[in-house]
C-alpha cells in the first residue's frame, strides 16, 4: 500500500512538474523527521506545495508547527527526509553536494531572518558586498557601487560606512534585506523578518517586499502578524506539520487551526465541467460546499454554498451549476461540519451572518422579480 502510494506520487511528480511551468517553488511529499534521545519526531508530514513566480506568500502557524523547517527545505539550509524540492527549476537535493547547494543559494535566493546576522565588525556597505564576493558576481570594482545602490534603495546610504551596532534594529534589518538582494535573486525567503521590530519599521519592510514583488520577484515570508498577512497575495497555514487546505482557510478564516486541519483531512475535492450541475434543486444536502478554484454563476473561489439548507436540514433551495469554466469544489461531510460548528461559536456566528445576508438579498431579488 505504502509502495503503491509512493509510486503514485512519483507519477504525480512527472505530471505536476509539467503542469506548473510558472512555478518558482515546488514541494512534493516533503517529510522531515528529527531524531533525538526521546525518539523520532516528524516535523513536516508530507507537504505538497506550489508557489508561482511573482507570488507574495505569507506563512503562518503556531510556534513549533514547522514554519522555519519548511523554509529550510526551500532554502537548502536543511534537507528533507523524504520528498522532492524544486526551486527555480532546480531539484536542489538530488545529486547536489552541500557546497554546490551553498553556491546555488547565493545566486538564486535572498534569505532574511528575524535576527539579522550582520557581521558586527564589518560596515553596512561591507556586509552588503559579502554575497557578491562569495559567489563572485559583478566586477570587483563594481561591487561597492552596487552595494551603495542597494543601501540607497532601503534608505541607508547615509549609514553605509557605519558598523551595525551604530544603527537601530530596524535599520539593521533593512541592511540585511539589502544584503539578501545583493545578487539580485529571483526569490526572497524571510523568516519572521519583522518579529523584532516596531510597526513602522515593519511597514517599511513590507513596502520593500511589495516593491520586489512588483518587479516580478517571488517573496515567501513567515509572520505572526495578521496585519501583514492581509498584504500578501496568498496565505499558507501550517498546523502540526501539515498544510491547511487553502480553500478551507479562505472560506472559514475564523476556525481554529486544529479544526482547519481536521477539515483538511476530511475534505474531498471534486471537479465539475462547465455548466455541470453541482447541486440539484430540491435534493437533500449532505455536505458543505466550498469553491476552491474557478467560479460558479453566484459564487467565487473561497466562497461556500448550501450552508443554509445544511444547517436547517432543508432540501436544496436552488440549482447550483459550474459557470463557463470547470470548477474545483471542496466538500466536507455534514456531520463533521455540524460538530465543528458546535465547537467553534465564532465560526458559527460568522456563517449565521452570511446566511442572514444571503436571505436578505434573496428576499430583495424575489420582491423585485414579482
Ligand atoms: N534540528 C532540530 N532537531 C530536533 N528538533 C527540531 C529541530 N529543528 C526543529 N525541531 C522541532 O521541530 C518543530 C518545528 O520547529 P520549527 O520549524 O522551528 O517551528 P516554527 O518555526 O513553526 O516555530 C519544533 O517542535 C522543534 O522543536
Ligand atoms: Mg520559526
Amino acid at each position: 500500500m505504502k509502495d503503491a502510494s509512493r509510486a503514485k506520487r512519483k507519477a504525480d511528480l512527472v505530471r505536476d512538474s509539467a503542469s506548473h511551468p510558472d512555478a518558482m517553488i515546488e514541494l512534493r511529499g516533503v517529510i522531515k523527521r528529527f531524531s533525538n534521545a526521546a525518539g523520532v519526531f516528524t516535523v513536516l508530514k508530507g507537504v505538497d506545495l506550489t508557489i508561482k513566480r511573482g507570488e507574495f506568500v505569507s506563512v503562518v502557524g503556531k510556534s513549533g508547527s514547522g514554519k522555519s523547517t519548511l523554509l529550510n527545505m526551500i532554502t537548502g539550509i536543511d534537507h528533507p527526509t523524504e520528498g522532492q524540492v524544486v526551486v527555480n527549476a532546480n531539484d536542489i537535493y538530488t545529486g547536489v553536494s552541500e557546497s554546490q547547494r551553498s553556491k546555488w543559494r547565493g545566486k538564486n535566493l535572498g534569505i532574511v531572518f528575524q535576527f539579522f546576522q550582520l557581521l558586527p565588525m564589518l560596515t553596512l556597505l561591507e556586509n552588503v558586498m559579502l554575497p557578491m564576493d562569495y559567489v563572485n558576481l559583478y566586477d570587483f570594482d563594481e561591487r561597492p557601487k552596487r552595494a551603495l545602490e542597494l543601501l540607497k534603495l532601503v534608505g541607508l546610504e547615509a549609514f553605509a560606512n557605519k558598523l551595525p551596532v551604530l544603527v537601530s534594529t530596524g535599520q539593521q534589518q533593512l541592511a540585511a534585506i539589502a544584503r539578501a538582494m545583493a545578487c539580485d535573486p529571483p526569490l526572497l525567503v524571510a523568516d519572521e523578518p519583522t518579529g523584532n521590530l516596531d510597526t513602522r519599521s515593519a511597514d517599511t519592510i513590507i513596502q520593500l517586499f511589495e516593491q520586489f514583488v512588483a518587479q516580478g520577484k517571488t517573496v515567501v515570508m513567515v509572520t505572526h502578524d495578521p496585519s501583514l498577512t492581509s498584504r500578501t497575495h496568498r496565505n499558507i497555514i501550517l498546523s502540526d506539520g501539515e498544510l491547511i487546505n487553502e480553500a478551507i482557510s479562505k472560506a472559514l478564516p475564523k476556525l481554529r487551526h486544529r479544526h482547519m486541519l481536521e477539515f483538511t483531512r476530511l475534505a474531498q475535492t471534486r471537479v465539475y465541467q462547465a455548466g455541470e450541475v453541482i447541486l440539484a434543486k430540491g435534493t437533500e444536502v449532505d455536505c458543505f460546499y466550498i469553491v476552491k478554484q474557478g467560479a460558479l454563476e453566484q459564487y467565487q473561489a473561497g466562497e461556500f454554498f448550501a450552508e443554509t439548507e445544511l444547517l436547517r436540514g432543508e432540501p436544496s433551495a436552488r440549482e447550483v451549476r459550474a459557470g463557463k469554466m470547470p470548477v474545483e469544489i471542496v466538500t466536507l461531510p455534514k456531520s463533521d461540519f455540524v460538530r465543528v460548528l458546535n465547537e467553534s461559536p465564532i465560526t458559527a456566528e460568522a456563517i449565521e451572518q452570511i446566511i442572514q445576508r444571503r436571505l436578505a438579498v434573496q428576499q430583495a431579488t424575489d420582491a423585485f422579480s414579482k
